[in-house]
C-alpha cells in the first residue's frame, strides 16, 4: 500500500473495480478495506480517511505492500480534493463510512456531525454525481451509503424490528445527521439516477473497534480493573452483529442490490446492555489466562457500576433483515457467541493496538462523560 495517488495500472490483470472506501482507517471502514482486498484481489482500492481521533493508520498496516491499495488522507468535505480523486483514480464505485459515529460525541458536541455526516456526504455525492456525469452516466456504477438502524429511533418492547419502511424518526444529534444523508442519498438517486444503494445496520462489534464504544470499554475496563459503566438501569436493548457479517452485507449489497433500494442489516441478537456486560466479564474471567493475563480484580462483575444515564437514550433497536436475506441470500455467519469470543480474544492479545489509543485526548472524553 501506498500513501500517494497514482493512476490506474493496465496490465493484463486490469482491475474490475476502482472503489474508494471513504473512512476506511475507522472500525468498520478498515474490516471491510481487508474484506475487499480479499474478496476482490483485482480491485483497485483507494482509501480516503480524514484520521479523526477514530481513524487509525495502523488498521491497514498489514496491507502494507498490496499494490492495488492506496492511502489517501483526506476531508470528504473537501471539493476539490475529492473532484481530483475520483478523476485521477478513475474510481467507479464508492463505498461510503465515513462518519462521526458516537452517539455520546455528538451529544457533547453535535456540529462536527453535522458538518462531515451532512455536509461532508452532500459534497461526496455531488462529486460523484459530476464525475459519473463526465463518463456518460454508466449504469455499472456504484454509490453504497453505510447507515445505522438508529434512523428508526426507538422501539417499545414488543414492537417488531425496524424494515426498509419504518418511518424515521432519530433520536439523537448523530442519527438526525445520519438520517439526513441517508434522504440525501435517496434524493439522488430519484432526481438524478445516480445509483446509490443504502445500508442500514444494527449495532456492529469486533476487531478495530475504537475503546470508547461499549463492547471494546467493558473489555479493556476489566483488563485494567477500572469501573466498567453501565448507563441507567442496563436494560436498553442493543441488535449485535458481528463486523465481518456487516462488511459480507455491504459487498452483498454493493455487487447485487438494486439501486436505489436500501437494505437493513442485523444478527437477530437482541441482547440487554447489562446482560451483554455480565456476559463478557464471564468471557474474560474464562479467556484472560489462556492469554497470559492476570486480572486486577479476579471477577469482573465487582467492577460493575450504574451511571447517570445518556441523554435521550433510545431503549430498544431491533433490525429485520428479511430482505436482504431473502433478496441478497445474506445471512450472518457469526452467533452472538462466537463473535464475542473472537472479539474477546482479539483484544487479550492485541493490547499493542489499543493501549496507545487510552491517549490524553481519550482521558479528556472519558473524563466528561462518566463525571
Ligand atoms: P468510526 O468512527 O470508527 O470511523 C469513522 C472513520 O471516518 C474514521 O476513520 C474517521 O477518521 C473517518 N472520518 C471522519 N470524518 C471524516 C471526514 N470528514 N473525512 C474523511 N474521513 C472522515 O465509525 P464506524 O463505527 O466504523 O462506522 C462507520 C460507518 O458505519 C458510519 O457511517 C456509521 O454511521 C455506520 N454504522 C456504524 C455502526 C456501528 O455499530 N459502529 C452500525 C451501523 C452503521
Ligand atoms: O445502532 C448502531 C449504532 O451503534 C451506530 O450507528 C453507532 O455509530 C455506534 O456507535 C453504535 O451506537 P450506540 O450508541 O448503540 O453504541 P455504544 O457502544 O456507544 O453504546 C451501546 C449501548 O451501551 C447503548 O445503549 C449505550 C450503552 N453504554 C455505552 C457506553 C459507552 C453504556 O451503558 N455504557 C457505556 O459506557
Amino acid at each position: 500500500m501506498t500513501t500517494a495517488s497514482s493512476s490506474r495500472p493496465s496490465s493484463p490483470d486490469a482491475p474490475q473495480r476502482c472503489i474508494l472506501i471513504t473512512g476506511g482507517a475507522g472500525f468498520i471502514g478498515s474490516n471491510f478495506v481487508h474484506h475487499w482486498c480479499a474478496a476482490h484481489p483485482g480491485d483497485r482500492v483507494i482509501v480516503l480517511d480524514a484520521l479523526t481521533y477514530a481513524g487509525n493508520r495502523s488498521n491497514l498496516a498489514t496491507l502494507d505492500g498490496n499494490p492495488n491499495l492506496i492511502f489517501v488522507q483526506g476531508d470528504i468535505c473537501d471539493a476539490d480534493q475529492v473532484a481530483a480523486l475520483l478523476k485521477s483514480e478513475s474510481i467507479d464505485t464508492v463505498a461510503h463510512f465515513a462518519a462521526e459515529s458516537h452517539v455520546d460525541r455528538s451529544i457533547l458536541g453535535p456540529g462536527a456531525f453535522i458538518q462531515t455526516n451532512v455536509v461532508g456526504t452532500f459534497t461526496l455525492l455531488e462529486q460523484f454525481r459530476q464525475h459519473w456525469l463526465t463518463q456518460e452516466q454508466p449504469s455499472d456504477y456504484r454509490f453504497l451509503h453505510v447507515s445505522t438502524d438508529e434512523v428508526y429511533g426507538s422501539l417499545a418492547p414488543d414492537d417488531p424490528g425496524f424494515s426498509e419502511t419504518t418511518p424515521f424518526a432519530p433520536n439523537s444529534p448523530y442519527s438526525a445527521s445520519k438520517a439526513g444523508s441517508d434522504h440525501l442519498v435517496r434524493a439522488y438517486f430519484h432526481t438524478y439516477g445516480l445509483p446509490t444503494l443504502i445500508t442500514n445496520c444494527s449495532n456492529n462489534y469486533g476487531p478495530f473497534h475504537f475503546p470508547e464504544k461499549l463492547i471494546p470499554l467493558m473489555i479493556i475496563n476489566m483488563l485494567l480493573g477500572k469501573p466498567l459503566p453501565v448507563y441507567g438501569d442496563g436494560q436498553n436493548i442493543r441488535d449485535w452483529l458481528y463486523v465481518e457479517d456487516h462488511c459480507r452485507a455491504i459487498d452483498r449489497v454493493m455487487t447485487a442490490g438494486a439501486p436505489g433500494e436500501t437494505y437493513n442489516v442485523g444478527g437477530n441478537n437482541e441482547v440487554k446492555n447489562l446482560d451483554l456486560v455480565q456476559t463478557l466479564c464471564d468471557l474474560v474471567q474464562d479467556m484472560a489466562p489462556t492469554f497470559g493475563w492476570e486480572l486486577p480484580v479476579a471477577s469482573p462483575q465487582e467492577l460493575i457500576q450504574f451511571v447517570k444515564d445518556r441523554p435521550g437514550h433510545d431503549r430498544r433497536y431491533a433490525i429485520d433483515a428479511t430482505k436482504i436475506q431473502r433478496d441478497l441470500n445474506w445471512e450472518p455467519e457469526e452467533t452472538l457467541e462466537t463473535g464475542l469470543q473472537k472479539t474477546v480474544a482479539w483484544y487479550l492479545s492485541h493490547r499493542d493496538w489499543w493501549q496507545p489509543l487510552l491517549s490524553e485526548e481519550y482521558q479528556a472524553y472519558y473524563s466528561k462523560v462518566y463525571t
